[in-house]
Formats: structure tokens, sequence, C-alpha cells
């Protein structure tokens, strides 16, 4: 098995990140420091990461959380902000954020130590409709919702079509609901700042049949069988 998909039924965190931390340099097998992606590991190899040994998880839980406010959604911070692992108390499992919110975004992040799953959500063709919920400053048109919606430039790359709602506007600020399937780095401030808008709080409500619900914000709780099946149903 390709030592990142092995990583990450570890449970460390998705495919992707995963090789990104071999590359810095994270990871042994069998005592030998590697730095290539390709690598394939046998189970009879022993992997380790930070120089623990690692080995695929057979429990795979998954919870969502409402993150606030001030917490980091990396595992590790270099500047020693809080993380969101700080407010996954009670659980044991090592598990790690679906996707990033910025420091200051909150809302709905899902916590899992199940790479495939990771994978398919966080998948540049994925086609799982995020929605959140953007409070910006000062009015917004009619216009301005059409062109968010039909795409914009957010620094050489061309948003997809999605969809833009507006909720709410006045003289001093704005609501609009965005859903979009993408996941580029800090989208929907970038969307909203190529029409000259700036956001002043934003959360997520919605990860395709995921929703936030009645959760406090820095509360978890454990994913109903039934939201688990529909995210393994994406596997399909
Ligand atoms: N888009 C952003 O700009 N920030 C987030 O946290 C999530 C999506």
């Amino acid at each position: 098995m390709r030592i990142n998909k092995y990583l990450a039924d570890c449970g460390i965190a998705s495919r992707r990140k995963c090789e990104e931390l071999i590359l810095q340099g994270k990871v042994k097998v069998n005592g030998k420091l590697i730095k290539e992606l390709g690598i394939d590991v046998k189970p009879t190899d022993i992997v380790s990461f930070e120089n623990r040994v690692v080995k695929p998880v057979s429990n795979k839980v998954y919870y969502k959380l409402h993150k606030p406010k001030g917490y980091v959604t990396t595992v590790n911070d270099e500047k020693g902000r809080k993380t969101v692992l700080n407010l996954m108390r009670n659980v044991h499992e090592r598990v790690y954020p679906i996707g990033r919110l910025d420091y200051d975004t909150e809302g709905l992040l899902i916590m899992t130590n199940d790479g495939d799953i990771t994978n398919i959500l966080t998948h540049p063709k994925s086609l799982v409709e995020k929605i959140y919920i953007a409070t910006i400053d000062g009015p917004i048109s009619a216009e301005d919702i059409k062109t968010l919606s039909s795409g914009v430039d957010i620094g050489g790359y061309i948003t997809k079509p999605c969809k833009a709602i507006l909720i709410e506007t006045n003289d001093k600020a704005s609501k609009v609901e965005i859903i979009i399937t993408e996941g580029k780095n800090h989208q929907v401030k970038k969307m909203f700042e190529a029409i000259g808008k700036n956001v002043i709080f934003l959360k997520r409500t919605t990860i395709g049949k995921i929703k936030l619900g009645g959760l406090a914000r820095g509360e978890y709780k454990k994913l109903t069988t039934k939201e688990i099946s529909y995210l393994k149903s994406l596997q399909k």
C-alpha cells in the first residue's frame, strides 16, 4: 500500500496532507527517514510518524464540531494558538479535521480518523456542497450576487459557478448565503474581495447532508449512523 494511504489509514491526516508530512521529513519506515512519496509499505513494515510507531486504525470515529473563532484547524500551530483538537476533550482516538476553516471563521467541521472519507471530501473533484453564511460590510446589489454566482477571479483562478442567495442587505451590513463545491484557500473571502466587498464574519453551516444544527460553539458530537452512511455513500 502507498505510504500516504497507509498514514491516512493510521488517522494521521488526509492522504494529501500526509504527502506534505513525508516531504517535511516526519515519517520513517523501518527506522529509515523517507522523503519520497511513491514508496509502498507492507503490513510487516514499521512506520513511524514524528518518531512514534503508527498502525492503521480499526476503530473509525466521526464527529461534528462547532468551531468557534480563535482556533486553528491545523493539528499543530507554529504560533502556539489554540487548535480545534483542544476542543475534542473526551475523544481518545487521534482525530483531525476534514478541510480547513480560517482562524476567524466559525461553524461546522467534521473530525475523524477515517482517511478515505477525508480524501473524498477534500478531493478537488468533490461535488459535495458546503454552505456558508457571509456577513459583509455595507450593502450588496442583485448584480453583485449574480457576479458571485457566475464565478469570479480570485487571483488567477476563476471560481466555478455557485449559488449565492441574498439574505438581507442594508447600508451597514449584508448577509449572503454561498453554496460552493470547491474549497480553495480563503475562497469565500476572496470571492467577496473580487467584487470589492469585505467579509466581517463567516460561518459554515452545512457540508453535504451534514448540518451544524443546534450545536453550540465549541461543542462536538458523534455523527449519527445515518450521517456516517451518507459519508460512506460518497465513496461509491
Ligand atoms: N472560505 C473562507 O474564506 N474562509 C473559510 O474559513 C472557509 C471558506
